[in-house]
């Protein structure tokens, strides 16, 4: 996802510098180039080799060690940077960058770039909330930075509160969200379903399906960092609710479809990954179903779930692109062909079930996309490179034929 981009790592002395190799190794192993500058204290948390190591480009650390060479070296590592991410960033650095004092290696460089900047400030809660702190961060706010919101919880100084750095995972969402280009999907307003319905059977028991939300969250993440406006309706998943996005989170099929029936007005493009139930229990037990009430048989009463997708097709707005998925077993393209034209969709993105690499739980997919007057087969793609090539090809569909 960040071949050819060029990060500069920015690390400053906290605890948490050690979430900051974590994070260099995230974004070399998406094919980044990662520079890192450390501030002296930095080092005395975590070394400038292990970023070495990870990143296998030379940390840089403070301007007293320059020569001529290295001058010339941070500028051209600040222009060579698409973009700047000071993680941790402590009180001091923060309050620096905001007022532009360059009296190290990473201030001086910072102050020369121009790409897009971001800070993950990381301390004791009540520096973090101090005025002076959150000044400076306003500051930085006006001058173009994006400012990460820390995370809650125990703090190295046993406090509990704000200030604990992200995790690696987020950090990296940020970056990508950053820095994944074009911003074609700017203005557009986009809604995706994912994950799995619950339909209850019993207070303590329910009817569901193996998916995992993985390629919808793909999609919505994907999407926002193209700059849409995404809401991701989501059925119950162990997945990390991704940020950028508005999550609507429900269980039932019928949920699904008021949380995604009442929003689809405004939608210019929606996207149904989620497998929702086709049928659920036809009465709900007030109380758990016991064995001794019912003997060694038990047949269950289904009835039909609303099809949300036919639904959409049949109040589709004007101008908006509707897209299903469909995943099968057997005769996928002809079963999925069906579905798009009974749903009266511009595309279904198909797959097997029974293709290695594709389906539930896997982070790769292999997907069809077929279109009333075109079918175009993706290669074995993760889940996030599927999405991308996904909304390439919507926004191509919705632009028209080039021009001859
Ligand atoms: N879908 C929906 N509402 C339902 C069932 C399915 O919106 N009650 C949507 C899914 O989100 C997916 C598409 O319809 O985008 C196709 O789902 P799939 O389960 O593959 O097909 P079905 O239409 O349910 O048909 P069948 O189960 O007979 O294969």
């Amino acid at each position: 996802m960040l071949k050819g981009k060029h990060v500069l790592l920015g690390v400053t002395g906290g605890i948490a510098c050690y979430k900051a190799a974590a994070l260099a190794s995230a974004l070399v192993k998406q094919h980044c180039d990662v520079h890192v500058i450390m501030t002296r204290n930095a080092t005395e948390f975590i070394t400038p080799l292990t970023f070495e190591q990870l990143t296998g480009n030379r940390t840089v650390v403070d301007t007293f060690d320059r020569n001529h060479t290295f001058q010339v070296e941070h500028i051209a590592l600040a222009e060579l940077a698409d973009l700047v991410l000071i993680a941790p960033a402590t009180a001091n650095v923060l309050a620096k960058l905001a007022h532009g004092l360059a009296d190290d290696m990473l201030t001086t460089t910072v102050l020369a770039c121009r790409c897009p900047k971001l800070a993950a400030p990381a301390m004791n809660t009540n520096m973090y909330e101090n005025p002076v702190t959150q000044d400076n961060l306003a500051l930085l706010r006006r001058y173009g930075w994006e400012v990460l919101e820390p995370a809650s919880g125990r703090l190295a100084c046993g406090a509990v509160g704000k200030g604990k750095l992200p995790e690696p995972e987020d950090l990296l969402e940020a970056v990508l969200h950053a820095l994944v280009r074009p911003r074609d999907m700017e203005g557009l307003k986009m809604l995706v379903t994912a994950g799995p319905t619950r339909e209850a059977l019993d207070p303590v028991r329910y009817l569901t399906n193996h998916s995992t939300g993985r390629m919808g969250y793909a999609v919505a993440r994907a999407a926002a960092a193209r700059g849409a406006a995404v809401t991701l309706v989501t059925g119950p998943t162990a997945l990390k609710r991704p940020a950028y996005v508005e999550a609507v989170e429900i269980t039932s099929a019928r949920e699904m479809f008021e949380a995604v029936t009442g929003r689809s007005g405004e939608q210019d493009i929606i996207i149904k990954a989620a497998a929702v139930a086709d049928y659920r229990p036809a009465c709900v037990a007030g109380d758990k179903i016991k064995k001794s009430d019912r003997g060694d048989d038990l047949a269950l009463a289904l009835e039909r779930t609303d099809d949300i997708l036919a639904w959409l097709g049949a109040h589709r707005q004007p101008g908006q692109f509707l897209c299903g998925f469909s995943m099968e077993t057997r005769d996928v393209l002809e079963n999925s062909r069906k579905k798009l034209e009974k749903k009266g969709l511009d595309m279904i993105a198909a797959n097997s079930l029974r293709q290695a690499g594709a389906g539930f739980g896997v982070d790769t997919n292999i997907l069809t996309l077929i279109t009333p007057h075109s079918q175009l087969e993706l290669p074995l793609l993760s889940k996030d490179q599927a999405a991308h090539a996904l909304l390439d090809e919507i926004l191509r569909l919705r632009r028209g034929p080039e021009p001859v």
